[in-house]
């Protein structure tokens, strides 16, 4: 079914976004303190981030459309802003997760206008950083009280 394929991808893609915002944030602190070139790696590991936020955006935006969930809600439009999980699916996830994948996109544009190495190294760093932390917020961790999903 094409509602399980895409919550699946999207659900997976999230480990492979959080490894790669995490290992960019390692190599761009060490080039920031240590006064490194701003190497092939770097921005490699940058743009492969900044392109998994994007496909993540991609899949979330045909989700917003498809899910259940969501339809459920839009067809209770009164009701859900009142009600912690409708308006943490139709509303926290979507923005929290679109503000997360802006900084990204905005550190990777800025890293590029950088005039120095180490310019490059620190805006990556500062704007992943913020955007990791969100992404790390607006996520759906089976911990989380009534909107708790599974691990995978
Ligand atoms: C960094 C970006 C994002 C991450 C890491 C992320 C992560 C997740 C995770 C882990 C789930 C639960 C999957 C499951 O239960 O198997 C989920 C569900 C969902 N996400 Fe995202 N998300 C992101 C961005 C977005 C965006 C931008 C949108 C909307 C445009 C979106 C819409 C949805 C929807 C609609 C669901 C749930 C659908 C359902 O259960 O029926 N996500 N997301």
């Amino acid at each position: 079914m094409l509602y399980s394929f895409f919550l699946t991808s999207h659900s997976v893609l999230r480990y492979v976004l959080l490894i790669l915002l995490i290992l960019t944030l390692i190599k761009s602190f060490r080039g920031w303190q240590k006064h490194l070139p701003f190497d092939a790696i770097t921005d490699r590991l940058s743009f492969f981030t900044t392109v998994t936020a994007h496909l993540q955006l991609l899949i979330g935006l045909i989700l917003y459309w498809i899910s259940p969930i969501l339809n459920y809600g839009r067809s209770h439009a009164a009701g859900w802003m009142a009600d912690h999980f409708l308006r943490y699916w139709m509303m926290e996830h979507l923005v929290g997760m679109l503000l997360a994948i802006a900084l990204i996109t905005v550190g990777r544009i800025l890293m590029k206008k950088a005039n120095n190495d180490m310019q490059k190294h620190k805006r990556i760093f500062i704007y992943f950083a913020i955007g990791l932390l969100i992404t790390l917020l607006m996520i759906p961790w089976p911990f989380r009280e009534i909107i708790g999903r599974s691990w995978l």
